[in-house]
């Protein structure tokens, strides 16, 4: 291993042999007939010619090489006090078995297959056994109301859903399958079966002819062995938030996939085979593709999954019992999981009870770490505490502090430097580089590494506008931020109208479809407000149809139903006021920025395009009604 220089300038001056050398810690069917095909950019393919399949390199090939025995998967749930440990060679038993009942329900390699699961082992089983039969899963997250889930149904065009009967929202019972059969009334394309994992606690009811009980199919089922596919066939689908009410369906390869993760694990979390590794996450997001289930499980080590808060099931000392119960020595999460433990436990009392000896890093990652919460972390852990950036589109994180190969200084507020791949920008709009701690636009130089998107679902010409077409020879990463002088990377938030709640992205654009089909509802906009808990919050601003007139209040608590009923209540939308109009420029565009700033108290200078200033002081009134525009801005975590 060289230092971070030498790897970082090889991966970029020759990304073929770089990724060609990683790729000996995967077991391939077949090798490879080239490192990388640049023969159609921007869509680039790795180890073309390979087969391989990512089932039997993430569990078959670590029994066979002797790590049956070996806990692969701790399931730690607090909602249901329950813990239960599964080795290597359990969980291939209940994934061959699991893939065998999907293949009698006639699941053949390039289907697709839909999976709405909570944090239970099932759901972990159901992802491996569609990789066992080279079919394509496409987890859609719980906290989304049938209408997501229609959305990504009619898209992934699944004949199988697999779901379970429900889950434990901390101390509410959430009922699943009412939401899954009204998604599927919802979508125009009908999977012909749905398997049902009944919880103890919550029997679901079951429609003839299309619903299967999942204990029923497995006390019948076969194993099946791993079929091969190509490195470059689909392994996933996972569903992402745009500008647009219509997710992107990002797709992730088999191969490159599997290179890029086992080789992250190593060079990037110093995460050994047979370690511990906790991704505080759920398996609805890209984190928990990656590092609940593909990540550690190619590397050999034992994943936690973890059906509770950082808060709540039952207090702020949850994260601290599951490390030091289970031998964590590296956890990943959200900032926003440790601003509430910090909310709740600010001197740490919680911590004083429990052996973290074993414990070693703590990696933070989904949205901006700002400097309070990494002292807070630092001072309480006394260990690393990693930021590092990545997105659902890349799968794996584009700029980190690699452990693995040598540790930088930490510099609060910065994600350190572009891991080994990536050669990262940034950029003005006119695509000329800007100087150092000049904030500009962030963008990859391609070819992307392996593991990042090779395309979206069934739709190239959209990956080709929303992410190449925008600075040609570049992947837009839709991220702003700067290069310090020291070659640090600094991400300061999206340029769009994307937001990020709780670490989790979400569209300010298909909120506002939902809210434009209110009645009374004439136009409206949804930004993204500092909060000092979840990073974001989304509020509505909502001008009335001529002569309607409507009781703030009420029409709040409509909207807010819609959007939960719509979206979901991980939409975390609260808030709303009523406006006379909204700012716009004077060809129409609203000014979404000016707002953003007033709501979050910052200084703003009134836009020379604006239409009629007189607006912004009426807008501001009212974010002070609900609690917004505070010019002391204690809403903000920075
Ligand atoms: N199914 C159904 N509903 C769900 C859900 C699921 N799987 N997950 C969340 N929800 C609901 C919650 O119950 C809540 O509903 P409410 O408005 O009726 O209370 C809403 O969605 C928002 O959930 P959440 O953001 O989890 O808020 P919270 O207040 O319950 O918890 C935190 C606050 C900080 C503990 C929580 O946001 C957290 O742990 N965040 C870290 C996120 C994370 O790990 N992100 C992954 C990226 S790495
Ligand atoms: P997602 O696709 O849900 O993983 O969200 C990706 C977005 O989250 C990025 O485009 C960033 O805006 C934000 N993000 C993720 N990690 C970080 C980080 N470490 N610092 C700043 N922003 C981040």
């Amino acid at each position: 291993m060289g230092t971070y220089d030498e790897m970082f300038r090889r991966s970029i001056e020759d990304p073929e042999g770089f990724w060609g050398e990683a790729a000996h810690a995967i077991t391939w069917h077949k090798k490879w007939d080239a490192v990388l095909d640049s023969s159609n950019p921007p869509f680039y393919r790795w180890f073309v010619g390979g087969e391989l399949n990512t089932c039997y390199n993430a569990l078959d090939r670590h029994v066979e090489n002797g790590r049956g025995d070996q806990i692969a998967l701790t399931y730690d749930s607090p909602v249901t006090k329950t813990i239960r440990k599964f080795t290597y060679r359990e969980v291939l038993d209940g994934v061959s078995r699991f893939a065998g009942v999907l293949r009698n329900l006639g699941v053949a390699k390039g289907d697709t297959v839909v999976i709405y699961m909570p944090m239970i082992p099932e759901a972990v089983i159901a992802m491996l056994a569609c990789a066992r039969l080279g079919a394509v899963h496409s987890v859609v997250f719980g906290g989304f109301a049938p209408h997501e889930l229609a959305l990504r149904i009619n898209d992934a065009k699944p004949n199988v859903v697999i779901s379970a009967s429900g889950a434990v929202e901390v101390t509410r019972l959430i009922e699943y399958k009412p939401l899954l059969n009204r998604a599927i009334e919802l979508a125009t394309h009908k999977p012909e079966k749905c398997v049902i994992f009944q919880r103890p606690f919550l029997k679901a009811g079951m429609i003839q002819n299309r619903d299967l009980d999942w204990e029923e199919l497995m006390s019948n089922a076969s194993p099946v062995p791993c079929v091969p596919v190509n490195a470059t066939d689909p392994l996933y689908i996972l569903y992402t938030s745009g500008t647009t009410g219509k997710p992107k369906g990002v797709v992730r390869d088999n191969g490159g996939h599997a290179v890029a993760l086992r080789w992250s694990l190593e060079y990037i979390y110093d995460t050994k085979p047979g370690e511990v590794y906790w991704a505080a996450s759920d398996v609805g997001w890209v984190v928990g593709h990656s590092y609940i289930v593909y990540g550690p499980l190619l590397t050999g080590c034992t994943t936690v999954l973890y059906e509770g808060k950082s808060v709540g099931t039952p207090d702020p000392g949850a994260f601290w019992r599951v490390i030091s119960q289970h031998g964590v020595k590296t956890l990943f999460t959200a900032p926003t999981a440790f601003r509430a433990i910090k909310k709740e436990d600010p001197s740490g009392e919680h911590i004083k009870k429990y052996d973290l000896s074993q414990f070693r890093y703590l990696f933070l990652a989904g949205e901006r770490l700002d400097p309070d919460t990494y002292h807070w972390a630092h001072n309480l852990l006394k260990k690393p505490v990693i930021d590092h950036w990545w997105q659902t589109e890349t799968g794996w994180p584009i700029a980190a502090n690699c452990l693995g190969i040598e540790h930088f200084p930490v510099k609060p507020g910065s994600c350190t430097k572009p891991v080994p791949g990536y050669d990262v920008r940034v950029i003005d709009n006119l695509g000329n580089p800007v100087k150092a701690r000049e904030e500009g636009l962030v963008v990859v130089k391609l070819p992307l590494p392996p593991g990042t998107l090779p395309s979206l679902w069934k739709a190239d010409e959209r990956f080709v506008e929303s992410y190449m077409k925008i600075f040609p020879g570049y992947y837009f990463t839709s991220d702003g931020g700067f290069f310090d002088e020291d070659g640090y990377v600094h991400i300061m938030g999206r340029v769009d109208d994307v937001i990020n709640v709780a670490g989790h992205r979400l569209s300010t654009g298909a909120m506002e479809e939902v809210i434009a089909q209110h009645k009374d509802v004439a136009e409206c906009a949804v930004i993204g407000a500092k909060d000092s808990l979840k990073g974001q919050l989304p509020v509505g601003l909502v001008v009335l149809k001529a002569g309607v007139i409507r009781e703030e209040e009420e029409l709040k608590r409509e909207l807010v139903q819609m959007i939960r009923n719509e979206i979901g209540p991980i939409a975390c939308f609260k808030e709303a006021i009523i406006v006379t109009r909204l700012p716009k420029t004077r060809s129409g565009k609203i000014l979404r920025s000016t707002i953003r700033k007033i709501a979050d108290g910052q200084e703003y200078a009134i836009p020379s395009t604006i239409d009629d200033p007189s607006i912004l002081a009426e807008i501001e009134e009212g974010l002070k009604r609900i609690g917004y525009a505070q010019r002391d801005v204690r809403r903000s975590p920075w």
